[in-house]
């Protein structure tokens, strides 16, 4: 009994190195698979003690008995008056010594047959199950429960709800490498709210330029591709007055207001500065995501300025 109870104990005690990456142990009882794993301990720990228990048996019986102790008779005789054990009200097995009693008179090649009542610990599982299965026609087969293909449809469902949690925030997860231009008119709007409130006072509400340069001619100072011009709004130019935007914005928003930039491009401001930097023709193609990369900028250096 002590064996099963330190089994038992360390069982318990390994719990909560199973529960995932420290996890509380409230939620790691939240999981039904936990709980049949607790159960099935449970189980266990009963079969080493009812397997225990019959081997001391086997080695009681099996013991040689010192016939001339005198002590041995009473010893017996205090056992037919203890209180049934509790192995005896889990089995309701006949002791050794009454088993004459329920023998059957059948004789197999001399193996004899034991007329036992069902062990109680099993009738009343069996009825239990009979009680369950009862409950559960009633819920799953009358009441319209829901049946497996719902509950995997469920779960879908909570994992693409998930999944969309997930895509929301993963506009945030964008950097200069895997910027693309946005299309989406609601975004560019965010865009251009975000330039009305941070940019205009150097670039001028049309883009027109002021401190900062034009934004709507072909010409420019760090490359007009997406990419480019997220970087530059990104890390700015601090040196020439351009604001390194990434403390203030976050990179969805970055990449928002960079698209509202470039659809400035072509646009005619009303008092538009010369242009600053080199002339790149406009790209021809569509931009799709996956083509960020628009007109040959290689041949542009940070340096070159053409005033005209
Ligand atoms: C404090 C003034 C100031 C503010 C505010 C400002 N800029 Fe600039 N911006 C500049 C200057 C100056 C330059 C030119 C840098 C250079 O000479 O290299 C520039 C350059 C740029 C360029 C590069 C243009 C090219 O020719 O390559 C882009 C794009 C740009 N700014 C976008 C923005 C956006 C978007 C915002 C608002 C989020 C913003 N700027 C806010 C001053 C500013």
């Amino acid at each position: 009994m002590k064996r099963n109870l330190i089994f038992l104990a360390m069982s318990l005690a390994s719990f909560p190195a199973l529960a995932k990456d420290g996890r509380a142990i409230v939620d790691f009882f939240s999981n039904p698979y936990q709980w049949g794993f607790l159960i099935a301990m449970l189980f266990l720990s009963l079969a080493l003690y009812v397997v225990n228990k019959a081997l001391n048996t086997i080695r009681e019986i099996s013991a040689p008995k010192a016939i001339e102790d005198p002590s041995v008779a009473a010893v017996e005789a205090a056992t037919e008056e203890k209180p049934r054990s509790f192995m005896q009200i889990l089995t309701d097995a006949k002791p050794i010594e009454k088993e004459a009693d329920i023998l059957l008179d059948h004789d197999y090649d001399g193996i004899h047959e034991l007329d036992n009542s069902l062990p109680p610990w099993w009738l009343y599982g069996f009825y239990l199950s009979i009680v369950f299965a009862f409950i559960y026609m009633i819920r799953f087969h009358i009441m319209g429960g829901p049946s497996s293909e719902d509950e995997f449809n469920t779960a879908m469902a909570e994992g693409q709800a998930e999944v969309d949690a997930y895509l929301a925030s993963a506009k945030d997860l964008i950097d200069e490498n895997s910027v693309f231009l946005l299309t989406d008119a609601g975004r560019i709007a965010s865009g251009k709210k975000i330039f009305d409130e941070k940019c205009v006072s150097c670039h001028l509400a049309d883009g027109g330029g002021l401190v900062g340069p034009n934004l709507t001619d072909d010409y420019w100072l760090h490359g007009d591709g997406i990419k480019e011009v997220f970087s530059t709004i990104k890390y700015g130019v601090p040196s020439k007055g351009m604001i390194a935007w990434r403390v203030e914005l976050n990179p969805g928003a970055m990449q928002e207001v960079a698209s509202y930039v470039l659809s400035l491009r072509g646009t005619t401001p009303a008092n538009p500065k010369s242009p600053e930097g080199i002339l790149i023709e406009p790209a021809k193609e569509v931009q799709t995501p996956d083509t960020t990369e628009s007109v040959d900028s290689t041949n542009i250096s940070e340096t070159a300025t053409i005033q005209e």
